[in-house]
């Protein structure tokens, strides 16, 4: 089956620049997006055992979990390197593109968008990543889907203490103008989303029941910079513990969404 192109930059970023393998274990922020990630995600799942597709599941940081809760977990991804990490995980995995997915209609009580929705930077790219996760889900079954929020890069900067020098303030402030990194340096090719625009794609695409959720809450860019700064250990310390609360107490406040550094939007297609 021949899959719609990937950029470059995304093969390229992910095969060679970054391993994606080891980034929600290392430091306490990814730590912080991994256990907000999975305690959402519980709270939606339907009881085990059920079919999940984990679409741009990367090295399988979910899947792993996933299967050990007891569901079965399919893995797609278009890199051939989070392909080959992945199998470990206990899921079937395969290569492919969240535009254009080999699962037949209505096969998957759970969908996972947990990375394609970012760098895919076209509304339309999206719409159709979109419509394959409505197609291969069955009526009823649930959708989550994760952005990077519109407001991260700012956050993350500010943390590493660089957000002042000219070439940094000027390449993000064109991010927040213009919602895309064009994957030239640091990361690659990304869409950054506000709140209210993963709703509105979401239930665009045609899923109900939308909601939005921070995943890190609005203090993990503290964790960040207190880790970046002191070169130390912060994932098993009151500082963690700390924002991992900040987190969970933001959820009723949809203003605080603009804080977090991911934001994950839950959705249903309808029976
Ligand atoms: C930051 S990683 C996230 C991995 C994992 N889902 C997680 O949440 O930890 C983003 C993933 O999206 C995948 N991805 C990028 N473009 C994609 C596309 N068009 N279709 C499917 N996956 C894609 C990448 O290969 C990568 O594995």
């Amino acid at each position: 089956m021949t899959h719609p192109e990937l950029a470059p930059e995304i093969m390229r970023f992910y095969t060679e620049t970054a391993d994606e393998a080891d980034r929600l274990t290392t430091t306490a922020d990814g730590r912080l997006e991994m256990v907000r990630t999975r305690e959402l995600l519980r709270r939606y799942l339907p009881t085990p055992p059920a079919r999940v597709l984990d679409v741009g599941g990367g090295p399988g940081a979910h899947a792993r979990w996933l299967v050990e809760d007891g569901y079965g977990v399919h893995l797609v991804d278009p890199i051939p390197r989070h392909v080959d990490q992945a199998r470990g995980t206990g899921a079937t995995v395969e290569i492919g593109d969240a535009r254009s997915l080999t699962a037949t209609d209505a096969s998957f009580d759970v969908v996972l968008l947990l990375g394609p929705l970012y760098h895919l930077v076209a509304r339309t790219d999206r719409d159709q990543a979109l419509a394959e996760a409505y197609r291969v889900l069955k009526p009823g079954g649930l959708l989550a889907v994760a952005g990077i929020n519109r407001y991260a890069s700012l956050f993350e900067h500010a943390a590493f203490g660089h957000l002042h020098k000219e070439p940094m303030r000027n390449s993000i402030g064109q991010i927040l103008a213009s919602q895309i990194h064009d994957g030239k340096k640091a990361f690659t090719a990304a869409y950054f989303h506000s709140g209210e625009q993963l709703r509105d794609e979401v239930t665009a695409a045609g899923f109900t029941e939308t909601q939005v959720f921070g995943i890190e809450g609005p203090a993990w860019s503290m964790l960040a910079a207190a880790e970046r700064n002191t070169g130390g250990d912060f994932r098993d310390t009151p500082l963690f513990e700390s924002a991992l609360t900040a987190a969970r107490m933001a959820e009723p406040y949809p203003e605080l969404l603009a804080a977090s550094s991911h934001l994950l939007s839950i959705g249903r297609r309808p029976t």
